[in-house]
């Protein structure tokens, strides 16, 4: 049986309360008995949560003895010091095991270059965050030390239109050939009913999930159903 990553990428969105709420809620889908069994379903389940939540939601899974990771969905590409407004990585390895780096959104919008998140990766290893890796494309060039790769097409982010599964394998496929990947997961549009399709495909890991890991009856469906 594959290893699957699941990962919920909450972007800028949930409070303190909010969170709570959520957790209550996805816990509250006969997930934990499900969750417990999870050495043997081989299911990877990953949160990222913006960074104002990482602290509280890693003493919550600890005392919960929950078995969900977690992530940042940034870092830094400085060291700790003075660099107003910037997590470094040893600060969220405190909290976190995974970190998204290069998503399309921070590539888009905060102008992030391939130097630049070549330089976050570096960082990230050194403190042993596992980098999950965004390219939009196989022609996305990735950085030496990267295991984990999520693909995600631009037009499918938030749009509502999947990429064709058999596209998104081939694509894989190219991105495993060409890097020394282990794990290449998929995102845009991933919902309940389209997971498993994705997920049953030879070349992907996983999956990356946006507005429906937002709701936490829809992230648990998508979770068992993967
Ligand atoms: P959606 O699931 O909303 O399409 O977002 C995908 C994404 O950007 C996950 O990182």
């Amino acid at each position: 049986m594959k290893h699957l990553y699941i990962v919920a990428n909450w972007k800028a969105n949930k409070t303190s309360s909010e969170a709570h709420a959520w957790l209550i809620q996805f816990l509250n889908q006969d997930l934990i008995s499900y969750l417990h069994q999870n050495t043997q379903l081989k299911k990877t389940i990953i949160i990222c949560p913006p960074f104002t939540l990482l602290s509280e939601l890693a003493i919550l899974f600890a005392q919960y003895d929950l078995p969900l990771s977690l992530g940042a969905q940034n870092v830094s590409h400085f060291p700790e010091g003075s660099h107003t407004g910037e997590e470094s990585a040893v600060q969220l390895a405190e909290f976190a095991k995974y970190v998204i780096i290069g998503h399309s959104e921070r590539r888009e919008e905060f102008l992030e270059t391939d130097e630049l998140l070549r330089k976050k990766v570096d960082e990230s290893k050194r403190h042993m965050l596992i980098p999950i890796y965004c390219v939009r494309s196989e022609k996305d060039p990735i950085p030496d030390g990267v295991t984990i790769v999520a693909y995600e097409p631009q037009s499918a982010i938030g749009s509502g239109k999947a990429e064709l599964p058999s596209v998104a394998n081939s694509v894989a496929t190219k991105i495993k050939k060409i890097n020394k990947i282990s794990s290449v997961l998929y995102g845009g549009s991933v919902t309940p009913e389209n997971v498993h399709e994705f997920t049953s495909q030879s070349m992907i890991d996983g999956v990356l999930v946006g507005t429906a890991s937002l709701d936490p009856i829809m992230f648990s469906q998508i979770v068992v159903n993967a």
